[in-house]
């Protein structure tokens, strides 16, 4: 079963005037049906790779062989990257760890990420974490030239050189970054270390589903083809649904028409506690892709729905309030997992006593589940819109298609706000204050 968007308390019927009227939504669909095919247009084109990542599949096997190549006792990889390159890995690692692995034959190593810190006790702290002699290292830069996992990376290699000598760290180290330049390309063929490409038409933050993540979720021993199938039926439905039957559409449209009123901030709030990371990946991908000074025929608009990561139940009790209560400035997007594998039943210690006898008997799905739709209800009597993404289940399968269309709504509100969502002009002005700051020649 595909994911689904239940978007009614979005609804002037449900928020008043705060929502969206049908009329309104109805009115966007041609404009939807437009972008669709400027987007495929686009694809077709060979612009947007990522549209095609999940059906074209990276080489399992180019990937399986390196792992392969690993000496046996290696059962640690050091995931080194920044943003795009270890934003996706980390969330689906998180989701899926120990739920969605490969039945049988699969190495199922420990990942451990670094390269988003440069703090030095974020460093000692991986130290301490790793068995140099039982660890490979990952490093991913589609640039291979990032300041803070490089940096980081120059630190992991030399203990790692120092912990099994610089002909054994060699054949240790993967590189992950583009096929024919960069400083990192240059450094892996200098050292001879294996190599996995990023394609050069998928960015960042939209490479979950390439070498990038692929490589080392399979490391891990997560079911990366589970994954690539949910995103590829998705991928599929996003070009022939209605407009207004796709999660992905509606969820772009939404956000721009009440953007456009004022819900400036956009909270994704899965209740599931392994989904925390996929708040902070899709705070990426929303932040990165829309926020933008001009629009795409180069004049100023200042742009973009601010995203905010929280979870629940526990943001009940820190955020909710500020939700409820506060400006009306916000869209919460909850997201759901209908039915989790596993289930345990709340025990009845005390039937005498009415302030825990109520819950008793009951089961965590059905507690989380109402935890859930109560927030909604509770913002819905507020009136501020809230809309909940369904996932059938915590898979791979599943999760591959939240992730998919995520990345197909981030490209059509990109349309809709008319802005590229695929460049990030903003990112690189800090790289190169930063590049000056630390004396790189010709900054
Ligand atoms: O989405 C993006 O493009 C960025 O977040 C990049 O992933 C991030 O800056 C890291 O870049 P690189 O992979 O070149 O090191």
């Amino acid at each position: 079963m595909a994911l689904r968007y239940d978007f009614l308390n979005m609804m002037r019927n449900r928020v008043g005037a705060e929502g969206v009227s049908p009329e309104e939504l109805q009115a966007v669909a041609g404009w939807l049906e437009a972008s669709r095919r400027a987007l495929a247009d686009r694809k077709k084109a060979g612009e947007l790779g990522f549209f095609d990542v999940p059906k074209r599949r990276p080489s399992r096997e180019a990937m399986a062989s390196v792992l392969r190549a690993l000496d046996p006792e290696i059962d640690t990889l050091v995931v080194v990257g920044i943003g795009g390159s270890l934003l996706g890995t980390q969330a689906v690692y998180e989701a899926l760890r120990g739920v969605d692995t490969l039945k049988r034959g699969a190495r199922a190593m420990k990942l451990v990420f670094a390269g988003d810190a440069t703090d030095p006790r974020a460093a000692r702290d991986i130290f301490e974490q790793v068995d140099w002699n039982r660890a490979a290292i990952n490093i991913v830069s589609k640039s291979g030239d990032t300041i803070e996992p490089m940096a980081i990376f120059t630190l992991l290699r030399h203990e790692l050189v120092r912990a099994v000598g610089l002909e054994k760290a060699s054949k240790r180290i993967i590189a992950t970054t583009d096929a024919k330049k960069g400083t990192l390309h240059e450094i892996a063929a200098r050292e001879k270390y294996a190599t996995l490409p990023v394609p050069n038409n998928v960015g960042g933050r939209f490479s979950v589903f390439t070498e990038v993540g692929a490589f080392p979720l399979l490391a891990a021993g997560i079911d990366i083809d589970a994954l690539w199938k949910g995103a590829a039926a998705e991928e599929a439905d996003f070009w022939k649904m209605a407009p207004l039957k796709s999660a992905p559409m509606v969820y772009a449209a939404l956000q721009w028409l009440l953007y456009r009123r004022g819900k400036t901030i956009s909270v994704f709030m899965p209740y599931a506690k392994r989904l925390t990371l996929v708040g902070q990946w899709y705070r990426q991908l929303w932040a990165e892709s829309l926020g933008k000074k001009t629009d795409r025929k180069r004049k100023r608009v200042d742009v973009g729905p601010t995203p905010v990561a929280a979870v629940g139940p526990a943001d009940q009790h820190s955020q909710i309030q500020l939700y409820n209560e506060g400006p009306s400035d916000k869209i919460v997007t909850f997201v759901e997992v209908d039915d989790f594998d596993i289930d345990a039943r709340l025990p009845e210690p005390w039937s005498d006593i009415e302030g825990v006898s109520y819950f008793s008997g009951h089961t965590l799905r059905k507690l989380v589940h109402a935890e859930r739709q109560a927030t909604a209800e509770a913002l819905t009597d507020s009136r501020r819109p809230n809309g909940t993404l369904h996932m059938p289940d915590l898979t791979g399968r599943s999760l591959g298609a939240l992730l998919q269309c995520l990345m197909m709504a981030t490209a059509m509100a990109g349309e809709l706000f008319d802005v590229d969502a695929f460049d990030q002009p903003g990112v690189e002005a800090g790289k190169k204050h930063m590049y000056r700051l630390l004396g790189r020649k010709g900054f």
